[in-house]
């Protein structure tokens, strides 16, 4: 069973539906681990109703750099990572990670990329800009992490329409219900591809 490492920064919810596909064996992967930029948040407490071990690796506790991606590489290791899931990690993740795990680290984002993606497009602004634009259609995207932000190879997308009532918010409640069910289908399809 090829092994995997989810990193969130808030709710987790996300985590909780990769939780749930490793439960079913929607995804044929365990969880080895859960890793945070912080405390006190809801990931964490889902990691531990399920026995799920996690680490915090603040980076602001660290010297520089090149000390944070070092930190990763140690807890990913211990790990025995096979694959990395990003879920609403906030911190960009050091090239020398992604260079260690290239091709194996994926990211959900929630829009259509490449629209509304890059830097500072993160949480509701990103419904919010879709919101201001205009847009008939919004949705989420699954994709390869590369040293760009929002940038790398797509995997999966799921759309819906944005209506005329729609705010960021109930725009964000409505793309979140749709990753719940993309992001496992992707990461089962990912992992099987993967030696
Ligand atoms: C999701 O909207 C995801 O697309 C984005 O961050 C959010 C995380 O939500 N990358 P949650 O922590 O999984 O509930």
């Amino acid at each position: 069973m090829k092994k995997i490492v989810v990193f969130a920064s808030g709710s987790g919810s996300n985590f909780q539906s990769i939780i749930d596909a490793t439960i079913t064996g929607q995804i044929p992967g365990v969880i080895a681990g859960l890793i945070t930029d912080r405390e006190n948040i809801k990931a964490i407490d889902r990691a531990k109703k399920h026995q799920i071990p996690f680490q915090v690796v603040v980076p602001s506790q660290l010297k520089n750099e090149s000390e944070f991606a070092t930190s990763l590489l140690d807890v990913l290791s211990n790990f025995e990572t096979d694959v990395i899931i990003l879920a609403g990690y906030l911190k960009k993740i050091p090239a020398e990670v992604i260079r260690e795990y290239e091709g194996r680290i994926l990211n959900i984002h929630p829009s259509l990329l490449p629209r509304f993606g890059g830097k500072g497009f993160y949480g509701l602004k990103v419904h919010q800009a879709v919101v201001d634009q205009h847009e008939k259609e919004s949705g989420c995207t699954v994709h390869v992490v590369t040293e760009e932000y929002d940038d790398g190879p797509i995997l999966g997308q799921s759309k819906v329409e944005v209506n005329v009532d729609d705010t960021a918010e109930s725009l964000a409640q409505k793309v979140l219900a749709l990753e719940h069910k993309l992001y496992p289908k992707v990461i089962s399809d990912f992992i099987k591809t993967i030696k």
